[in-house]
């Protein structure tokens, strides 16, 4: 097990009823600028319940931040924040929301232009940003429990991830009623995601990590087994429950101590996000069968563990194994709904792997995956076979 060390702070509020208790967490003397976006807290009672839990407070709000978090609105909430003296953020939403609250979170204790924070290819915010708390209405990124965001800025194409041990949030509530209202795409989209979370942070090469793998195979299983129920017309509370937990403890930090981790599906989905506004948990459905296929070798092993842990696939050679493994997957983002081709999505796809190759050179991402071996003509590969 490689050396780590490891501190969440973010304190987790979980239940139905539980968006009352948010005046527990924020002290009333704070301004509080509430953040949410294109207005599905307002259909579903959130909105509501968080104004009731915030009346004692001065308490401002900032609407319209759309799915995939655009810088060039959040500079608006920006302006607000500096004018009405904010001192305290609270995301109400979905991971867009929550990582558009930490973007603004660090821009508001930066001087300089907000564009800088987002400039390098990982620009760690190490210092502490302006406190915040959220109510998570969307299972599926984990944004609610870690420390990283992800900003497009759609004029130029871009979308970049930053970060730092200063954006955890102080508190999150995680009220699984929120499941309800969430459209059947949206609830794929938050599984698909999760579970690609977990590949990211699994799919690499054996560990002695045993606590960690078995939790990582734990939590796949989980997904698996609470998609058909979350799925289905009815509204099942545990089953919400349960994906709402899943999501947020496979992107919170644990699984990833310890352990080598990937993270080059969600480097190459960013970019099909980027160019053709695909849903961030389908462009990871596009990659990932694409990418473990390419990457075969280095990975038949964990593919072949994960086959028969994950799946119950106990026949076969490690290779035969690791095959119907990658099937598998590619078969459960089909259960989904979700198309795993580029040409499921968009007309003219040609150009995507020479885009893709081009931003990575132009980035310096010369090497990424577990091992920073794969090169920009890797990435140009691995796109193509996505078609
Ligand atoms: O905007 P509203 O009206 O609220 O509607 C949203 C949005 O249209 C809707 N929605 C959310 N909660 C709902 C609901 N509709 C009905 N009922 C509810 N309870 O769902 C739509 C999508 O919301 P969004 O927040 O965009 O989805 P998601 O949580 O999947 O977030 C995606 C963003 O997170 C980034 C992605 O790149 C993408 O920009 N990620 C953030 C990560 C992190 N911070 O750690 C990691 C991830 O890998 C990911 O990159
Ligand atoms: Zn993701």
């Amino acid at each position: 097990m490689i050396n780590f060390e490891f501190k969440n702070p973010t304190k987790i509020i979980f239940g139905k009823g539980e968006i009352a208790k948010i005046s527990n967490e924020i002290p009333v003397d704070e301004r509080v600028l509430m953040v949410y976006g294109g207005g599905s807290i307002k259909g579903n009672g959130v909105y509501n319940q968080v104004k009731a839990a915030l009346k004692d407070y001065d308490l401002y709000e900032f609407g319209g931040v759309p799915a995939n978090p655009e810088f060039d609105i959040l500079v608006n909430a920006l302006q607000l924040i500096k004018e009405k003296k904010i001192t305290y953020l609270l995301a109400v939403g979905g991971g867009s929301v929550i990582d558009g609250v930490k973007f603004l979170s660090a821009a508001a204790y930066y001087d300089g232009d907000p564009w800088e924070i987002l400039k390098k290819p990982v620009r760690i915010f190490e210092g502490e940003g302006m406190p915040f708390g959220t109510v998570l209405t969307l299972p599926a990124t984990g944004s609610e429990m870690n420390s990283s965001y992800v900003i497009s800025r759609r004029e130029i194409n871009e979308k970049r991830s930053s970060g730092g041990p200063g954006m955890f949030p102080r508190f999150s509530i995680l009220d699984p009623e929120v499941v309800r209202t969430i459209p059947k795409n949206q609830i794929a989209n938050g599984i698909a995601d999760a579970y690609t979370h977990v590949l990211e942070q699994y799919m690499t090469a054996p560990s002695s990590a045993d606590l960690q793998e078995r939790i990582a195979e734990s939590i796949l299983i989980s997904l698996q087994e609470t998609a058909p129920k979350l799925m289905a017309e009815e509204f099942d509370y545990g089953a919400a429950a349960n994906f709402m937990w899943c999501c947020t403890m496979a992107l919170n930090g644990l699984i990833q101590k310890g352990v080598i981790t990937d993270w080059a599906v969600h480097a190459m989905g960013h970019e099909l996000t980027a160019y053709y506004g695909i849903d961030h948990a389908r462009t990871l459905a596009i990659v990932a069968p694409s990418h473990y296929r390419y990457n075969f070798e280095a990975k038949k092993q964990k593919l072949a563990q994960y086959a028969q842990r994950v799946w119950g696939i106990t026949q076969g050679t490690t290779d035969e194994k690791a095959e119907r493994a990658i099937i598998k997957m590619e078969n459960f983002f089909h259960s989904l709904d979700i198309h795993t081709k580029l040409s499921d999505y968009v007309a003219d796809y040609q150009e995507t792997a020479t885009r893709v190759k081009n931003a990575f050179t132009d980035r310096k991402w010369t090497g990424i995956g577990e091992y920073k071996t794969l090169t920009p003509q890797d990435a140009y590969e691995i796109v193509k076979m996505c078609y």
